[in-house]
């Protein structure tokens, strides 16, 4: 076999030693691939070829297991270590000590507010969480039984109606203003989604509350003059919500990025990430584990459960993670939140069932093989059925979240300059050519 010369399909630098050598067995032929950032270049890999006509060598990984698609400075996760940070914060620092406003600033501004900003921006907020009174029809359009994160997204979508400018995504100052409006609306939809499914009226936005309390106003005011939120209760959403802020690429958050970029408006983008978030594998699992608790029932059905699971039958919903092969630092962080919610609301029965589970699974060989651990829906869900929220409404709670993560990542998709129309390319599996006859 002859040997032919080494190609050099990408730019090295002179005296780069962080280099892939490739040999096509093929051809003969070696190429040196420059390693960058612990990547090498798909596009590197094109111009290995086997003839002229040959579109070159790509790489196949459904699902994105091993494909770095974007460069991000928003999220740190070490899924080994179960490490989480937000532009650098451990997530245990930030959920202990900030509000979530403040850390959708950071997400967003890539620094934690001073207190001037924060109350800048937490009045900016405060003062956009209006509906246009149109919308409130187009909610009133939905069946009553229709689900409420169908009534979030195709409403979310419909928002870019009303401020067409929202296009103009160039536009610094009107890419800040869809972002607020977003941030500050997305409760309000989400708690009007809510009402109208239980006919009762909407509850309008007070300016008085801050942005969690605001939203337990707007689902639970009845016919009280002023809504008074439980302060435990505010705070444990607060954190939930925290939590819930961002997670880099993920299922939804990568919807949001392809999306944006086509150049959609940031309205249509995140419509399209609760799209995303909606499926049992992403953020309607926590929905799925209180149905998985709900339907064991008792705590000696569990071992029968962990066998299922184990024959294949079934997933143990709320465990699992692509990125986390440890305990999911965010799991633990709500299973403390937990105990302080049931102080004031009493300990919701299915917990029990929950933390055998937990117990079972963790000693198991199955599960310690497949590196499988709770994740942050495994315990969100009891805490919510306990706050009173319905388990549709779920999936809401974890979109209100993780809109200014989306928003965050949207946006730094936008400035990259690396950021091209997202289109991937396939392995065709169809016919070869053939005609109609006759
Ligand atoms: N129960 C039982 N087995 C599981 C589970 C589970 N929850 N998750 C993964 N496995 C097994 C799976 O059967 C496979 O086994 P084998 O290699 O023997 O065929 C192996 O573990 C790898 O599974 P995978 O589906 O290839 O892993 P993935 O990285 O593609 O999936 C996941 C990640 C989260 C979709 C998955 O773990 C899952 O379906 N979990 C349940 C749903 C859930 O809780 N989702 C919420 C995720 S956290 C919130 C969010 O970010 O959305």
């Amino acid at each position: 076999m002859t040997m032919a010369k080494t190609e050099h399909p990408g730019e090295l630098a002179p005296g780069t030693t962080d280099m892939l050598t490739v040999r096509d067995e093929r051809t003969g032929q070696s190429y040196v691939i420059p390693i960058r950032d612990g990547t090498i270049r798909a596009t590197d890999l094109s111009r290995i070829r086997t003839s002229a006509d040959d579109p070159g060598l790509m790489t196949y990984d459904p699902g994105l297991m091993s494909t770095a698609a974007v460069k991000s400075a928003i999220t740190f996760i070490d899924g080994d270590k179960g490490i989480l940070r937000y532009r650098g914060y451990p997530i245990e620092e930030v959920a202990e000590r900030s509000s979530f406003l403040e850390v959708a600033y950071l997400l967003l501004e890539g620094e934690l507010p001073t207190d001037q900003q924060l109350a800048e921006w937490s009045d900016t907020i405060t003062h956009h969480t209006f509906l246009h009174e149109n919308i409130k029809k187009f909610i009133d359009g939905f069946r009553h039984d229709a689900h409420p994160m169908g009534i979030l997204m195709s409403t979310v979508a419909a928002l870019s109606t009303f401020y067409p400018e929202a296009k103009r995504i160039q536009d610094k100052p009107l890419r800040r203003s869809q972002i607020v409006r977003l941030i500050a609306k997305m409760p309000t939809i989400a708690a009007f989604a809510y009402r109208h499914a239980v006919g009762l009226p909407y509850s309008y936005p007070d300016n008085d509350l801050a942005y969690v309390g605001n939203f337990l106003n707007m689902m639970w005011k009845t016919t009280e003059l002023k809504y008074k939120p439980d302060p435990i209760l505010e705070r444990a959403l607060e954190i939930l919500f925290i939590l819930h802020a961002d997670h880099e690429q993920n299922c939804s958050t990568s919807t949001v990025r392809v999306v944006g970029s086509s150049r959609a408006d940031p309205y249509s983008a995140v419509a399209a990430g609760v799209g995303a978030l909606y499926g049992p594998l992403h953020g309607g699992a926590n929905e799925q584990v209180l149905r998985m608790l709900e339907g064991i029932g008792s705590l000696e059905r569990v071992p029968e459960h962990i066998a299922r699971v184990k024959a294949g039958e079934l997933r143990l919903m709320g465990f699992g993670h692509r990125v986390y092969k440890s305990y999911d630092p965010r799991a633990r962080l709500i299973k403390r939140v937990a105990e302080q919610v049931f102080t004031v609301t009493g300990r919701n029965p299915l917990l029990d069932i929950a933390l055998e589970l937990e117990k079972i699974a963790l000693e198991d060989e199955y599960f310690i093989k497949h590196k499988l651990y709770p994740n942050v829906d495994f315990y969100s869900g009891l805490i919510y059925q306990a706050m009173g929220f319905p388990v549709e409404m779920f999936p809401v709670l974890f979109a209100i979240g993780r809109t200014p993560g989306w928003l965050a990542q949207w946006e730094e998709g936008l400035l990259d300059p690396d950021q091209r129309i997202s289109r991937p390319r396939q392995i065709y599996t169809g016919p070869a050519e053939r005609h109609v006859e006759g």
